[in-house]
């Protein structure tokens, strides 16, 4: 528990850029990484770039795969996980702090090699397909070292919605009500603009990291933090299924914490 977002964000990028260090990398085994998107990660994205630029950390022996992307918006299209990862985009408001677009920048601030790179293409032509070759990509490399990930305010790790499967694998997920309220910020509050299905690693695709890291923060995530960390293991708050995983981290704020 840390006293606020931007402390919970600098914990966890140090503890990445820790982690991405103390790991011994071949070309055969290179660091995988498992990346989010949304508003929570925008800080601890901030500090990897910031950490880069003073010298301190290179991501030349990472590779990275991204959680999800929406499917049926184009790749440029400024909403989409693909150009949140690599682009500027406008002013963000988040709990009251201004974010500029800077902060938003990861992969075109940082030495990631393009080949590196992993994003879902939620406009593939066989949408099956991509996910498919998805899971055959990271099981190549040998499986995710560390997964990084945010939750939705009703649990949901990546896109994996209330219902879904605890052995779901990647795959097109139809979004939440919840899901489509919560991000429809991003669409100028506009229900109608926010894609109604996306791709999404599944939750077995996540237990199977060495090591997964997961950020909360802010009041309206402290119920999921409660039902997932205080409750049993069930399929409608996806991410106590990490009750289930070897070596969890969850890093939140003090407002997190409201219902514990
Ligand atoms: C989306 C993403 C999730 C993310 C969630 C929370 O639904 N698919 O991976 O955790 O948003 O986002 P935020 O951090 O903006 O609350």
């Amino acid at each position: 528990i840390r006293d606020s977002a931007e402390d919970a964000s600098s914990y966890i990028a140090d503890y990445v850029i820790d982690r991405i260090k103390a790991f011994e990398p071949s070309p055969e085994k290179p660091f995988v990484l498992g990346l989010p998107t949304g508003g929570s990660p925008v800080l601890i994205y901030r500090r990897l770039v910031e950490r880069h630029r003073a010298g301190e950390i290179s991501f030349r022996n990472v590779v990275t795969f991204n959680m999800d992307e929406y499917v049926g918006i184009p790749q440029e299209h400024p909403e989409s996980y693909h150009s949140f990862m690599y682009k500027a985009r406008g002013p963000i408001c988040a709990r009251g702090w201004l974010l500029n677009a800077l902060a938003q920048h990861f992969f075109s601030h940082v030495d990631v090699p393009p080949r590196n790179i992993n994003l879902l293409n939620g406009n593939a032509p066989d949408l099956e397909a991509e996910c498919h070759e998805y899971e055959n990509k990271i099981r190549k490399y040998g499986g995710i070292e560390l997964f990084l990930g945010g939750i939705g305010p009703d649990g949901h790790l990546a896109f994996n919605e209330p219902g879904s499967s605890l052995k779901s694998r990647t795959r097109v997920k139809t979004l939440a009500y919840d899901t489509i309220l919560a991000n429809s910020r991003f669409f100028g509050n506009d229900l109608s603009q926010v894609p109604r299905m996306a791709l999404t690693v599944g939750v077995q695709t996540v237990l199977e990291a060495r090591e997964v890291v997961i950020i909360i923060t802010g009041a309206h995530k402290a119920l999921a933090l409660q039902k997932c960390i205080e409750e049993g293991v069930n399929h409608m708050w996806t991410l106590s299924s990490l009750q289930l995983h070897p070596h969890p981290l969850i890093v939140v704020d003090e407002d997190a914490t409201l219902e514990l």
